[in-house]
């Protein structure tokens, strides 16, 4: 993926992982809210935390630890590697 600037989420489908681009430093989780169903690439971003849109659960974008109630297991994070201008997440095959 290309083209993710400072402020910008993207969301890739297969499997579902969000990418965030803070001030210049990517992080990618999965995008799916260990809570229930929600996408954590349409959340809030505050700093280095995503707060999920449905109920507010806030996740930490480095470690992927719930830092706040409803949500208690963490999401899983996945490395992140810039070549030239393009995106690429690192995702394990089994
Ligand atoms: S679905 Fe994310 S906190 Fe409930």
């Amino acid at each position: 993926m290309s083209e993710l600037g400072p402020g910008d989420v993207r969301r890739i489908d297969t499997p579902p992982i969000a990418v965030f681009n803070v001030e210049g430093a990517l992080f990618a989780i999965s995008d799916i809210c260990t809570h229930a169903e929600a996408s954590l690439s349409e959340g809030h971003v505050d700093g280095q935390t995503v707060e999920c849109p449905l109920h507010g659960a806030c996740f930490d974008l480095r470690t992927g630890e719930a830092l706040t109630p409803p949500a208690t297991e963490p999401v899983q994070v996945f490395a992140v590697v810039l070549q030239d201008e393009d995106v690429y997440v690192e995702v394990e095959s089994d």
